[in-house]
């Protein structure tokens, strides 16, 4: 339809893939003091390589340029916070951080309510010791393994888990004083209407133990569960543990990756790649089984293979450390990931023993766009908002005075003005002329263009190839068209991969919409779904 944005689209897409097969590790080296390019490389970059390394989950979602920038967003809080954080010393847990969880039963034939009721409750006190240092077999760090790691401790997190009980979404037969379990009712790793919840869904794994997003947002994603890895105990037919991972730490595992822990070798078999925990040894590839205590990787030295984020045997792994703790705590707190849960007051009863302490805040309704008019836009629902001819405007409208017109395109342009095309194209969706792209670091330099233009009708459209827009965290850009010296439009540069607005020049009328936003601005990308970027 528009050759222009085909041809970019198609570019961005193959720049892309070609990155992706360079296979770009995150670095999150020293991040306990990260600057925010080493953890994200620079804007151009993948923020995350895992998605090439991850072949099973890697689809074309995870391609996607909005969840980079929404995941670079995150990245930079959390980067802030581990600063602010790290040097303090942990105050004691009094009233812990309340997470509210759902459990979602996949494909459970005939389920036994009250059994899986029964065993997801272990699973979640098996959830809470190990996080708060109060799982039993922590006695093998205290007595016997810590000394052989001088200067390293095990960590205590100050949060609880637990799962909701009431105002559940509704749909789900629950009711309030239900737990927040679900049978059979929802699909895959992502329940949309389950945002605001840590999600746990338990399934055939995909082959695996389980994996989750590295860095879970809260957004109605979650983490998978295998069947025979849930729990503890007894089981509930296909949901039955199964030794040796029948203590319910593939969850602890996961829930590890959801709140942005890496595996304890770094995911690269190096000796120089860390997991940016500073009190973790370097190993240099995962440990299995039941090691013994003093095992050595080809690094040299020992492994911390009873680290949850280790791949050992559930009874052999029984610890995080507490650089480990602190990072987790980082990112439920400064990542956006608390502010995005359900507040304990809304959805916790309480029960389990806990004090509500009601300290975590609704989510903010972000679900609407950006529109600096007062008029009520059209979303239609492909991420394109229609916004009505709210402008001091008069192009889409009749202009029977004149037969040609100058126009003129002004755009001020943001940092990235190598990813910013604009054009004029004809009624008929042909492009009259093209400008851009245009040099990087320029942010505030106003491009002028002037174009001569008959009678017709015409369709300005501007498009960042990096799909932000050109306002306004790389600089405040923005575009405006005048008509014989006269402003006919302005904008203030929030788009995704496009924007675009129809005008006439003489008598020409354009039917249809004058305004045209493709809505995956920067405020709106907070709202975007976001991929699952699933880690093992
Ligand atoms: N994602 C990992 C896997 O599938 C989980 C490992 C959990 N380890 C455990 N002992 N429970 O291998
Ligand atoms: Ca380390
Ligand atoms: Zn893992």
């Amino acid at each position: 339809m528009k050759n222009l944005r085909n041809v970019i689209v198609f570019a961005l897409v193959f720049v892309t893939m070609m990155s992706c097969q360079k296979d770009q590790e995150i670095t999150t080296a020293n991040i306990d003091s990260p600057t925010v390019a080493a953890i994200t490389g620079s804007k151009h970059t993948h923020a995350n390589g895992r998605k090439c390394a991850s072949k099973t989950h890697m689809t074309d979602k995870l391609q996607d340029v909005s969840f980079r920038k929404n995941y670079e967003q995150r990245i930079q809080s959390f980067a802030r916070g581990m600063k602010n954080n790290v040097a303090k010393s942990r105050a004691a847990c009094s009233s812990p951080t309340l997470l509210p969880v759902a459990i979602h039963y996949q494909g459970v034939n005939n389920p036994n309510k009250s059994c899986l009721t029964e065993i997801a409750k272990r699973q979640i006190a098996i959830l809470n010791d190990d996080f708060q240092g109060t799982n039993g077999d922590i006695v093998q760090w205290n007595n016997t393994a810590s000394a052989a790691f001088p200067g390293i401790n095990n960590g205590a997190a100050c949060l609880e888990f637990q799962i909701a009980t009431k105002n559940h979404p509704s749909g789900y037969g629950l009711s309030d004083g239900d737990l927040a379990i679900t049978y059979n009712q929802t699909n895959g790793d992502q329940a949309n209407q389950w945002s605001g919840y840590i999600n746990v869904f338990v399934n055939d794994g995909d082959g695996s133990l389980g994996y989750a997003p590295f860095g879970g947002e809260g957004n109605g994603d979650g983490v998978v569960v295998a069947y025979g890895a849930f729990g503890s105990g007894s089981g509930c037919g296909i949901v039955t543990p199964q030794a040796p991972n029948d203590l319910g730490r593939t969850l602890t595992h996961e829930i590890g990756h959801y709140f942005f822990l890496e595996h304890v070798w770094g995911d690269n078999e190096s000796c120089n790649n860390d997991d940016g925990v500073s009190d973790t040894p370097n190993q240099s590839e995962s440990s299995f089984g039941c090691p013994g205590l003093n095992s050595v990787s080809s690094c040299g030295n020992k492994t911390l293979h009873m680290n949850y984020m280790d791949y050992t045997d559930d009874p052999c792994m029984y610890m995080f450390t507490a650089g480990q703790v602190v990072r987790m705590e980082n990112w439920v707190n400064n990542s956006g990931l608390l502010n995005r849960l359900k507040s304990a007051a809304s959805v916790l009863g309480g029960e389990n023993g806990m004090v509500d302490t009601g300290g975590i805040e609704e989510d903010a309704d972000v679900s609407d766009n950006t529109d600096t008019s007062g008029d009520t836009n059209t979303d239609t629902g492909n991420g394109t908002v229609i916004i009505p001819n709210d402008d001091t405007d008069n192009g889409g409208s009749t202009d029977n005075t004149s037969s040609t017109s100058k126009i003129t395109l002004k755009v001020t342009l943001d940092d990235y003005g190598s990813e910013t095309t604009f054009a004029i194209e004809d009624g008929n969706g042909e492009v009259v002329k093209s400008w851009g792209p245009f040099a990087d670091n320029r942010a505030g330099t106003i491009i002028t263009r002037n174009i001569t233009l008959p009678t017709g009708g015409y369709t300005f459209v501007i498009f960042d190839d990096y799909g932000d827009g050109i306002c306004c965290s790389e600089g405040a850009g923005n575009w405006k068209i005048l008509k014989d010296n006269v402003q006919i439009k302005s904008s203030n540069g929030r788009f995704g991969y496009w924007e675009e607005y129809d005008f006439t020049v003489g008598s020409a009328r354009l039917s249809g919409p004058a305004h045209r936003v493709d809505a995956k601005d920067e405020t709106a990308l907070a709202k975007k779904q976001k991929p699952s970027l699933p880690i093992r």
